[in-house]
């Protein structure tokens, strides 16, 4: 560490938390000093060099990042008991962990660091386009769009969106927008979308209705077609919306854990990032 970045690491330490709390451990170099000397202790010290470490305030602990000396990449943590400066064993990555993915990680490629790149502003106007996600997206230049925000149906809660012959083939249509919107998509940009499970209703008494965990099935489309999860919000829905269906009453009512039925009050809206080794920093700095 130079000179500057230690008298930018003193400065933190005025008025700091840990300060404040008057632990033992009081900054990023003390918290240093403990893992050296456990990681010599295991004869490890050669081969892991230390990242930033950052204390986690809620339950008093420094967690120091442990990173393979060769490529860099993260290989485990320490985490340090900030008041009694004692490295937590059962808390922190093996030696056994730390020495296995050291090995694997020696015959990996070195990661090559993304060429620079300027963000270009899209060149398209504002534009209202009437039609089928999946072909009027094909008419737009690729990487033309800075967010993507979608209500998609939800299967087929209502007819009046679409009628699709089955849940596979709807799962399809989804597949072919996502993979549409990818394209169009600029680089870290992020895909918004808020999507719930649905309810297939019986269609007689004998039967049972279905209900189908459509954010989950979506969630593995998205992976697929290269994006990275960033979020999942939960809506909580105005009062009333999941026990207007009479369910909630029901429960309500009889008290049963055996009668389970879902109540939904929630939905989702998952926020997606198309992939990039970018930092979303970059987004903002672009
Ligand atoms: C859950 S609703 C969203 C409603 C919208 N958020 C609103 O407030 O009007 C789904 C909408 O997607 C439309 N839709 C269905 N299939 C589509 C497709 N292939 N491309 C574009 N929109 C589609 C439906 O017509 C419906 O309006």
């Amino acid at each position: 560490m130079n000179d500057k970045s230690s008298n930018i690491e003193a400065l933190d330490l005025k008025d700091s938390v840990a300060e404040k709390r008057k632990y033992n451990v009081l900054n990023v170099q003390d918290a240093r000093k403990v893992t050296r000397t456990w990681l010599e202790s295991i004869d490890l010290s050669q081969a892991i060099s230390l990242g930033l470490p950052e204390i986690d305030d809620r339950y008093h602990f420094w967690r120091v990042p442990l990173l393979s000396q060769d490529t860099h990449e993260r290989v485990g943590e320490v985490v340090i008991d900030a008041y009694t400066s004692l490295l937590l064993r059962e808390k922190s990555t093996s030696p056994d962990v730390l020495e296995t993915r050291l090995l694997k990680r020696k015959t990996k490629k070195k990661k090559q660091s993304p060429k620079k790149k300027t963000y270009r502003p899209s060149n398209l106007r504002n534009t209202i386009a009437c039609g089928a996600a999946e072909q009027i997206l094909q008419d737009f230049p690729a990487e033309s769009v800075d967010l993507i925000f979608t209500s998609p149906p939800y299967f087929n809660a209502r007819p009046e969106y679409e009628d699709y012959i089955s849940y596979e083939e709807y799962l399809l249509k989804m597949k072919q927008v996502i993979q549409a919107c990818h394209r169009v998509l600029n680089e870290g940009r992020f895909f918004v979308i808020n999507i719930s499970p649905v309810l297939v209703r019986r269609a007689n008494r004998s039967e049972s209705s279905k209900r189908l965990a459509v954010p989950f099935d979506m969630h593995r489309l998205f992976i697929e077609e290269g994006f990275d999860f960033i979020d999942d919000i939960i809506w909580v829905k105005p009062e009333g919306a999941g026990w207007a269906t009479g369910r909630g009453r029901r429960f309500a009512a009889d008290r049963n854990p055996l009668q389970y039925k879902p109540v939904p009050v929630t939905e989702y809206v998952l926020v997606y990032r198309k992939h990039t080794r970018r930092l979303i920093d970059w987004n903002i700095r672009s």
